[in-house]
């Protein structure tokens, strides 16, 4: 499959903000930091091929490595050599391999509720189960087994509610994508160290799915990274702590740019 231009939602203006979605979700779940941060810089956040207005790009046997390359022909549309690559979760295995594959345009990164190891074998099995599973009978139950793992411990009810309506309404080939693409992910551990531009994680200090303790380990392997912890989120903190998340990110643009 060539490479192809995303769609994406723009607003603002200054150096450009990119923002890469998780699953099953797609550029929507950036609405604050779009509405937010469209002050200091540019704002852009994308959908991933098969997602959200990206839905008509053939998705079916993508890979981390192709959606990293579609970010970077978007980058080319938009004329755009640079950015600070937002991302989250399955996007952040996507800007690992848009480091790996394009470190030239990484001014910085920000990595939000995700982490750099591969699947091991029984999380390998569970993503060809969950693939079956939707085949089978849609996103329903996957979105009954996401529901008690997406959120912290006290998530406003507007916010599971949306996240409903996008899991509810995404494509069921688009998810058994992403699962084997996800199931197929290199570990990205041994980039962590090579990686020599200015990084913040952002993560829910309540987040189930992937616990902070984790990424306290990863940061400790990085040059020049830092850690800030969301209280009151689970693992989609932009959407849970809108106003934390932005700050975090202020905090990361006021490092790069100084
Ligand atoms: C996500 O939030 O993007 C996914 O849950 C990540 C994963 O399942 O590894």
């Amino acid at each position: 499959m060539e490479p192809q231009a995303l769609a994406f939602e723009e607003r603002g203006s200054g150096p450009t903000l990119l923002f890469v979605h998780g699953f099953p979700l797609h550029a929507g779940m950036w609405k604050a930091q779009v509405a937010g941060l469209a002050k200091k810089a540019t704002c852009v956040a994308v959908d991933l091929r098969g997602h959200g207005m990206s839905a008509e790009i053939p998705v079916d046997g993508a890979t981390m490595d192709l959606h990293a390359d579609d970010l970077a022909a978007t980058l080319d549309e938009l004329g755009t050599d640079q950015v600070d690559l937002v991302s989250l979760s399955m996007g952040g295995y996507v800007a690992l391999a848009f480091w790996r594959r394009h470190r030239a345009r990484v001014r910085s990164l920000i990595f939000v509720d995700t982490k750099a190891e591969a699947d091991g074998d029984e999380a390998k099995a569970g993503r060809t189960a969950t693939a079956e599973l939707v085949g089978k009978d849609g996103m329903a139950p996957l979105w009954e087994k996401l529901r008690g793992a997406l959120f912290g411990e006290s998530p406003d009810d507007a916010v599971v509610a949306e996240v409903e309506k996008m899991i509810l309404g995404f494509a069921p080939a688009t998810a058994i994508s992403d699962l084997i693409a996800m199931r197929e992910r290199p570990d990205s551990t041994p980039d962590l160290a090579e990686i020599d531009v200015p990084t913040t994680w952002i993560h829910g200090a309540q987040d189930k799915m992937m616990p902070i303790a984790g990424t306290e380990a990863l940061v400790g392997q990085m040059k020049d990274a830092t850690l800030v912890a969301i209280p009151g989120a689970g693992h989609l903190s932009p959407m849970e702590q809108p106003k934390l998340v932005d700050e975090a990110i202020l905090a990361h643009l006021a490092r790069v740019r100084d």
